[in-house]
């Protein structure tokens, strides 16, 4: 960055904010009204965005539209659940096939769980599956079972790691609200031999990594990592737990087939539930057994919406019909695709675009050498004014892009949108390119 830069920087970002502020008053004004019953206006943390959120009035396709009248191409898929869109017509039909036909909430099992079930063990691989109604659900359960498998109960993490609402992990511990402070070893992403020395100590019973961190930035596990962990648990009989609750959507087996790691445990949520509230844990039968009712030694595993009609109907039709193998597959490709073009748009400058598939990830760093590759976000400080910047220059051009970079796509986004975005990119590369400059 030159000089003067930093007062570049914050003049474009104050132009920036005052024109979003004039673009959204109707947000603004719900956004107040909305402080009255939530504190800070809010009922979910990563949605409030400063000065105030934009607040969305519908969703159709692709597309969403506020409540001020904008209408934007959505990059944030719901932080991956929203692979579907927003209507799509499967999903419709099968919804209201449920309140037709079906009915909700019967309080007994159904055929359809069972239907849905068998999808998912075939589709990723798990001898036994069990239905939760979100990922964080799902990991603390599937902790729960590797506690009772092994009788131990540490668990080996990695810092930037999020699991969960009570499950994140920052500054190498777990977060303030995490649901158990004292049981974690929290280790460096992507460092092998911590990894390795961590899950070989006394008293643990699990470990929990996700195969690209999310949340933490769409970074990637190297091949080495996942494998050496897999070993090592294995050798130690360590429970290796892979999340899937983000990546699950990146092949037609998730990331564990696309990669060929046989993780014992695997987790999963978002779209699989086709856009509605779910969670799932499945994999070796002897570890899932802990859930088997019919034992004597088993533990409890509740939640009453966890086989609901609704989601088991819906999540099954998008699988089935929807995202089938195939098209998971092909999906894939087309995003890698836009994102090494994203990647050879910011060549050059401190932009970095990290990630796989459809699951993307901008990042602005600081410091005098263009970042490629980056293995652990402890290793990079990102510039937020810039960051910031970027988010209010897309949202200009009607992307609905998250504040901290994360884009994830969705089904039927067309391809002259996601030209568009490369094109967006290039214009703020050009306008912005002194406060780009490595
Ligand atoms: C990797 C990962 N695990 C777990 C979760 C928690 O899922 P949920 O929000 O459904 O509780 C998330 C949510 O973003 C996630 O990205």
């Amino acid at each position: 960055m030159s000089p003067d830069s930093p007062h570049k920087l914050s003049v474009a970002l104050d132009e920036a904010k005052a024109l979003y502020i004039n673009r959204n008053a109707k947000s603004q004004a719900i956004h107040e009204q909305a402080t009255k019953s939530f504190p800070g206006g809010n009922t979910r943390t990563v949605l409030h965005t400063d000065p105030f959120p934009i607040c969305m009035k519908s969703g159709q396709g692709y597309q969403l539209t506020s409540e001020d009248g904008n209408i934007y191409t959505d990059f944030t898929c719901e932080f991956t659940a929203a692979l579907y869109g927003h209507s799509n017509p499967v999903i419709l039909d099968a919804v209201s096939n449920v309140l037709q036909n079906v009915g909700m909430n019967v309080g007994a099992t159904t055929s359809q769980e069972q239907l849905f079930a068998q999808e998912l063990c075939q589709r990723f691989g798990l001898e036994r599956v069990r239905f939760t109604n979100s990922g964080t659900e799902a990991n603390l359960h599937a902790l729960a079972a590797a506690r009772v498998f092994t009788n131990k109960r540490k668990v080996v993490v990695f810092n930037r790691g999020y699991h969960g609402g009570v499950l994140g992990f920052k500054d190498g511990k777990p977060a303030p609200n995490n649901v158990d402070p004292n049981d974690w070893i929290v280790v460096k992403y992507n460092d092998v031999d911590a990894a390795i020395k961590a899950i070989q100590s006394e008293g643990v019973a699990a470990v929990l990594v996700e195969g690209m961190q999310g949340n933490g930035g769409c970074i990637l596990g190297t091949p080495a990592f996942l494998t050496g962990i897999q070993d090592a648990a294995a050798k130690a009989g360590v429970v290796f737990i892979l999340d899937e609750v983000m990546t699950s959507r990146i092949s037609a087996s998730g990331f564990a087939g696309l990669r060929g790691i046989k993780p014992d445990l695997k987790t999963f949520g978002k779209y699989l539930g086709g856009g509605l509230a779910f969670g799932a844990l499945g994999g070796r039968a002897d570890i899932m057994a802990a859930f088997d009712p019919r034992l004597s030694t088993s533990i409890s595993h509740s939640g009453t919406f966890n086989n609901n009609t609704l989601v088991t109907h819906a999540g099954y039709a998008g699988l089935n019909k929807i995202y089938t193998p195939d098209v998971a597959d092909k999906f894939t490709e087309m995003g890698s695709l836009f994102l090494s073009r994203l990647q050879e748009a910011v060549k050059g400058t401190r932009i970095s675009f990290t990630g796989i598939g459809s699951v993307m990830c901008s990042h602005f760093v600081e410091g005098d050498v263009e970042v490629k590759d980056i293995a652990s976000g402890d290793d990079v400080r990102e510039n937020d004014a810039l960051k910031d910047l970027f988010w209010f220059e897309m949202l200009e051009q009607r992307f609905w892009v998250t504040r901290r970079g994360f884009i994830a796509l969705v089904l039927e986004t067309p391809q002259s949108e996601l030209d568009r975005f490369v094109d967006a990119v290039k214009a703020f590369v050009s306008k912005y390119n002194d406060l780009l400059a490595i």
